[in-house]
């Protein structure tokens, strides 16, 4: 168990990646020595100001030796990778369930007992059909079975999706969304994994990470308009034409593996029920009760987003 700091040595799979850096930022904040495995070093150094505490080694997650390196005199691991783009979605499996399980494996044998993943939002059913959701339950299950002192955490969609729907003053969204998305500020998930892995206390469970709010698409256009202070409209884009893209390069999912999985995606997204903003304040209550941080709102994104625009 984690206990005194000066022992402390977290590694961060994924840590140069969308939720990863915020990880990483959270443990360098608290002066906690990280180490980063990225398969490119300049690349990572460059997201990290304040770097006295990090360790960055250069590798790929698929070389067992560099597994072997990664883990050694480490005391937690937080897994936050993934393979879910143009150029590694053919290797998705390897990447995400492979190597990920047999990391799991040596960090066992070198009795490292402290290992947070950062999963998808829901714990997918074992016959999802998509390979992503697939992946996520075999590897749930293993840390489920496995001695570890685990803690799964449930990522939505970043709050960050809202932002990049929007081109020219217009937030176009394909099927136009759910009535309610759950979604999560990367730095408040950031923050919540980064206590999670040095805490000693936590119950081996899954916490769903949403909240404070979940809007719609034309909910969060019109929130943003009132920070930017003018007008973001909202436009649906009709999901038929993708349906039938979907279908297609379901059928030619070897040479468009990402269209492939992307369009299934994007489907689910628009799937998610009503209901679902109860359940965000639920979960939103039960982070606030068990994890300390102020949580970063839509408004707050705003304001970064326009600063970020502005410049
Ligand atoms: N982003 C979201 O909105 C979202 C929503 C729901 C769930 N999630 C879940 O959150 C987790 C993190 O996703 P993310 O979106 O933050 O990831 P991301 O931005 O796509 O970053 C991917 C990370 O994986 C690393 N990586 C990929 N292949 C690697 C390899 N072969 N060897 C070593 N490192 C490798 C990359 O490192 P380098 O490029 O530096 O090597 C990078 O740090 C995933 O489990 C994902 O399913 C994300």
């Amino acid at each position: 168990m984690v206990s005194e700091k000066d022992d402390i040595r977290i590694l961060v799979i994924g840590g140069t990646g969308h939720y990863g850096r915020h990880i990483v930022q959270a443990l360098i904040k608290k002066n906690i020595p990280v180490r980063v495995l990225s398969r490119n070093k300049n690349k990572a150094q460059s997201f990290f100001n304040d770097q006295q505490a990090l360790e960055i080694m250069e590798g790929n997650v698929l070389d067992s030796q560099i597994l072997e390196k990664c883990i050694s005199k480490v005391t937690g691991i937080i897994i936050a990778i993934s393979a879910f783009n143009r150029k590694t979605i053919r290797r998705l499996r390897k990447i995400e369930r492979d190597a990920v399980l047999k990391l799991l494996h040596q960090a066992s044998q070198q009795k490292i007992n402290r290992v947070v993943y950062v999963s998808v939002y829901e714990k997918p059913l074992p016959d999802v059909p998509m390979k992503t959701g697939k992946i996520k339950y075999e590897v749930e299950e293993a840390l489920e079975k496995s001695s570890f002192d685990y803690t799964i955490l449930g990522a939505p969609p970043s709050i960050e999706i809202f932002f990049s729907m929007i081109r020219g003053g217009k937030m176009r969204v394909p099927g136009g969304g759910p009535s309610s998305l759950p979604n999560i500020s990367p730095i408040d998930l950031g923050e919540i994994a980064a206590q999670a892995i040095l805490r000693s206390n936590l119950p081996q469970k899954r916490y769903r990470l949403a909240g404070p709010s979940a809007p719609s698409f034309p909910e969060a256009a019109a929130r943003i308009s009132d920070v930017v202070g003018k007008d973001i409209s909202f436009t649906k884009i009709p999901l038929f034409p993708l349906r039938v893209a979907a279908k297609i390069a379901g059928g030619l999912s070897l040479i468009m593996p990402y269209i492939a999985q992307l369009l299934p995606f994007i489907l689910l997204l628009n799937s998610f029920e009503s209901e679902i903003a109860l359940q965000v304040a639920e979960d939103y209550k039960i982070l606030q009760d068990t994890f300390t941080y102020s949580s970063h709102t839509l408004e707050d994104h705003a304001q970064m987003w326009i600063n970020r625009e502005e410049k």
